[in-house]
C-alpha cells in the first residue's frame, strides 16, 4: 500500500511518500522559518499564502525523489487538524481535490496522531500493537502533552499544558534573551556550554487540573508562562547578560534546564504504570530533553521510543504513518470534512 501524505498544518510544507507502515520513500519538507523570523513568529497569511506557493513543488520532488507517478498512489492522507485554519485549509483542500481527480481514497489525519505514532517510523521500532498500552510525551510549538494510548485509536490525555506549549517557552525565552526564532535550536545550542544550575527557576507547579485532564492529575499538568516572567525578571534586574557570552550560556542552560525537568520529571512519576514512553514533537529534538530521557528511562527500567530527527518536526511522513497504521477518518467521511483548527489529540 503506497500512501502520498501532505502536512501544511503550521509553518511546513511536506509531502511524503510511504509504503506500508514504515518504508519512508521520501518526505520532502519545505520550512518557512526565514519568512516568519523576522516578525518573531508564525504569521498565518504569510504562511498560508506560502503554502500555496511551494504545495505543487514539494509534490512533484516527493513523488520524483521516491520514484512514483500517481499511478503507483493508493491513498492520499492529509492533516485536518489542529493547527492555523488558513494553512490547513491549502493541504487539505488540495488533497480532496486530488483525491477525486485521481480516484483514490482519502485519510484525514489528526496531525497530534502523526507525533504520538512518529517514533514507531524507525526501521528497528516494536510494532505500535506490541507496545499497547503506553504513554507518548508530545512536546511541540502548538502542543505539550502526556497521552495514554491503550490501543490505535483509543487516548487518553493523562496531562497537558494550562498555558505556553513547551515549544513556545524556547520560542518566548529566546525572543527575550534577543536569540531569535525559533527559539528551540538556538537555546539548544547556546546552553550546551552553560551551567544548568547557574540559576534557580521556580520549579514548575500547576495547582487544578483543566480541560479534559481528570482530578487528581494536576501533578503531570505543565504551565510555562511563569517560567517566562521569571526569566524576565531576571534579565531585568542582572542587566548585561547578552552582552557576557558565559553568563548568557549559563541562563540559558538554566532556563532550559527547567523547561526539561518539568517534561522529565512527570514522565519519570506516569512511567510508573507503563514499560514503554514513545517521544515526539519539534521540542523532542531537544539534545538535553533526550539526555535527560535517556538517564530517566535506564533508572526506571522503562523503555524509551525516541522519534528519528527527521520525524521530530512537522512532516508528511508521519501523516501518511497515521493512515499506515489504519488510522484517520477515512471514505466519503473524509472528503465531506472541513479543517478542525482547534481538533482535540483524543477525537478519533
Ligand atoms: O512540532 P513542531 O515542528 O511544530 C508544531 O507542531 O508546533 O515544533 C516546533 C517547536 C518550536 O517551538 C521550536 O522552537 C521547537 O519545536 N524546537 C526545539 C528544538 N528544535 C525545535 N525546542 C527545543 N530544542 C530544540 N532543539
Ligand atoms: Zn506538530
Amino acid at each position: 500500500m503506497i500512501t502520498l501524505g501532505i502536512e501544511t498544518s503550521c509553518d511546513e510544507t511536506s509531502v511524503a511518500v510511504l509504503r506500508g507502515r514504515r518504508e519512508v520513500l521520501s518526505n520532502e519538507i519545505f520550512t518557512q522559518q526565514d519568512l516568519h523570523s523576522p516578525y518573531g513568529g508564525v504569521v498565518p497569511e504569510i504562511a498560508s499564502r506560502s503554502h500555496l506557493e511551494k504545495l505543487p513543488i514539494v509534490m512533484r520532488d516527493a513523488l520524483q525523489k521516491a520514484g512514483m507517478g500517481w499511478g503507483d498512489i493508493d491513498r492520499i492522507a492529509a492533516t485536518y487538524g489542529p493547527g492555523l485554519a488558513s494553512s490547513l485549509m491549502i493541504g487539505f483542500s488540495a488533497a480532496k481535490g486530488l483525491a477525486v481527480r485521481q480516484d483514490l481514497p482519502l485519510v484525514a489525519v489528526n496531525h497530534l496522531h502523526g507525533h504520538i505514532f512518529s517514533a514507531f517510523l524507525s526501521e528497528d521500532a516494536p510494532e505500535v500493537e506490541e507496545t499497547c498500552p503506553f504513554l507518548a510525551l508530545v512536546v511541540s510549538g502548538g502542543h505539550t502533552c502526556l497521552v495514554h494510548v491503550e490501543r490505535p485509536g483509543e487516548y487518553h490525555v493523562l496531562g497537558q499544558t494550562v498555558d505556553d506549549a513547551a515549544g513556545e517557552a524556547f520560542d518566548k525565552g529566546a525572543h527575550l534573551l534577543g536569540l531569535g526564532y525559533p527559539g528551540g535550536p538556538v537555546l539548544d545550542r547556546v546552553g550546551r556550554t552553560g551551567n544548568p544550575a547557574a540559576v534557580s527557576f521556580p520549579k514548575i507547579r500547576v495547582k487544578k487540573p483543566r480541560g479534559s485532564v481528570a482530578a487528581g492529575q494536576e501533578a503531570l499538568m505543565f504551565s510555562y508562562s511563569g517560567l517566562k516572567t521569571a526569566l524576565l525578571y531576571h534579565l531585568q534586574q542582572n542587566p548585561g547578560i547578552a552582552d557576557d557570552e558565559q553568563r548568557l550560556a549559563d541562563v540559558v542552560a538554566s532556563y532550559q534546564e527547567a523547561i526539561v525537568d518539568s517534561l522529565v520529571s512527570r514522565c519519570a512519576q506516569a512511567m510508573e504504570s507503563y514499560s514503554t514512553l514513545a517521544l515526539g514533537g519539534g521540542v523532542s529534538l531537544n539534545s538535553r530533553l533526550r539526555a535527560k530521557l535517556a538517564e530517566a528511562a535506564s533508572q526506571g527500567g522503562w523503555q524509551l521510543l525516541m522519534t528519528e530527527p527527521r520525524f521530530c518536526a512537522d512532516n508528511a511522513a508521519m501523516i501518511a504513518g497515521v493512515a499506515g497504521l489504519g488510522l484517520g477518518v477515512q471514505g466519503d467521511g473524509a472528503l465531506a470534512l472541513d479543517v478542525v483548527p482547534s481538533l482535540p489529540i483524543d477525537s478519533v
